[in-house]
């Protein structure tokens, strides 16, 4: 189901420029958001009734440093830092839309399934608008511990499923509406009108003008979907006159889209994609008991729920798919920390993914790059301590076990004797 707007009724700004209007109004919680101050390009609920927790709050930012490590010329690769979010994830902005659709029908509990974002950021607008109770339901020991940890202090009902992600999607979906439940996943329409503002917010740092290349992580391929639509809707109203091509990036351990679309050449084919090549991967799936399995917990999906949608926006945008490893997903997430703008490693993969694309050629040295950066760094901390532990153990068990072998970036901490020579002596021997 898609939000399909009448664009002769709804008044749609005549330049992408009249937005900075709202710039001199920050008292106005509507203004401050940064998904209501794009309010005219998502008129599905009256200005007034929109919800907000100050989400989207968010930067671009110039990245020389990663540019140099994808092999970009200095001045062209962008990060847009979604973890400054205030549930540390792009979901936020999904979730202000979708809390907008669902208090307008009088929702009052809404659920989720989730690796651990969706989760996080439905409690915590649960917890501070009060207008539903929130119940998640998660794979069991599927969630990196900062996720659930926000879950459970946001107070929602925190339903862990012996399973996966995908098997708690296809319970949610079963339950949802048997229990008159408001299901908040990117299935909900809703949510991707609260994602596109991501590429106007993108446009906006890029004072509106439209990068080469907007490079995304794939998991349940919301974002991708959301930011093809935008690009659709920009370029139908005249805003923007060329379209940027999409990159979605999937881990090599939860690599659907990039199967099916790079290997067995399914394409959204406008409107009519090959639904049985699709059907029979997944009962390859299912036959053959695979599973997703990445660091990249966040993305560690096989059944992506907007895959049609996601195709669609590849095709509108000359898109790519390609997979990465978790080694190159955790060595592109070090490169992103030591510039500043710590993320998690679903996030590391767009970056991994914009590195490859720029060695095969297909991004050019001079392209101007913007890379999504989904989540915040303190989401997954073990993946974190992990590559940069000196404790061999855990570097083996927590990445040795997912094919992880080096930590080519890892800024190991140094022990000394509890002794103030020796402090020095290690201060002036490592710094
Ligand atoms: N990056 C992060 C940090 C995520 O949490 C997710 C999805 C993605 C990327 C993938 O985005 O689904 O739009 O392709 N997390 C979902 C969750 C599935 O439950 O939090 P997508």
């Amino acid at each position: 189901m898609d939000v399909v707007y009448d664009w002769d009724r709804a008044q749609p700004p005549t330049a992408l420029a009249d937005f900075e209007q709202h710039w001199a109004s920050r008292s106005d919680p509507l203004s401050l958001s940064g998904v209501w101050r794009f309010h005219d390009l998502l008129p599905f609920a009256p200005r007034e009734t929109a919800v907000t927790i100050g989400e989207g709050q968010t930067l671009l930012q110039r990245s020389d440093g990663v540019a140099k490590y994808v092999g970009l010329s200095a001045g062209e690769l962008y990060l847009q830092y979604e973890g400054l979010n205030p549930s540390g994830s792009f979901k936020d902005n999904g979730m202000a839309a979708a809390f907008t659709h669902a208090r307008s029908i009088g929702a009052t509990r809404a659920a989720c399934a989730s690796t651990g974002n969706t989760s996080a950021s439905l409690a915590a607008f649960c917890a501070s608008t009060k207008l539903m109770r929130a119940v998640v339901f998660i794979g069991s020991g599927k969630i990196a511990y900062g996720k659930l940890s926000q879950a459970l202090d946001f107070g929602a009902l925190t339903v862990q499923i012996a399973g996966d992600f995908d098997d708690a999607m296809r319970r949610v979906r079963e339950i949802a509406p048997r229990m008159d439940l408001y299901l908040v996943n990117s299935v909900n329409p809703f949510r991707l009108e609260g994602q596109k503002t991501i590429m106007l917010r993108v446009l906006e740092g890029l004072h509106w003008e439209v990068p080469d290349w907007i490079v995304v992580p794939g998991g349940n391929l919301g974002n991708s979907s959301a930011f093809g639509k935008a690009f659709g809707e920009l370029k139908y109203l005249g805003l923007i006159d060329r379209v940027p091509r999409l990159a979605v990036i999937n881990a090599a351990g939860a690599d659907t889209l990039f199967e099916l679309f790079e290997n067995r050449s399914v394409r959204w084919n406008s409107g009519n994609p090959d639904t049985a090549v699709v059907d029979q991967y997944h009962e390859q799936l299912d036959a053959t008991k695979r599973r997703a399995s990445t660091i990249a917990s966040a993305i560690e999906i096989n059944r992506p729920v907007n895959l049609y949608k996601c195709l669609r926006a590849l095709e509108l945008c000359d898109g790519v798919v390609r997979e990465v490893s978790d080694q190159n997903i955790l060595d592109a997430k070090a490169q992103v920390g030591a510039g500043g703008l710590g993320c998690e490693p679903a996030s590391g993969a767009s970056v991994a993914g914009a590195k490859l694309l720029r060695e095969q050629g297909v991004i050019g040295a001079d392209d101007r790059v913007v890379c999504i950066l989904t989540g915040h760094q303190l989401k997954d901390p073990d993946a974190t301590i992990a590559y940069h532990t000196t404790d061999q153990e855990m570097f083996n068990r927590v990445l040795g076990s997912r094919g992880v072998n080096r930590a080519s970036f890892a800024n190991r901490a140094v022990a000394v004797q509890n002794d103030v020579d020796e402090i020095i002596k290690a201060i002036q021997l490592y710094s």
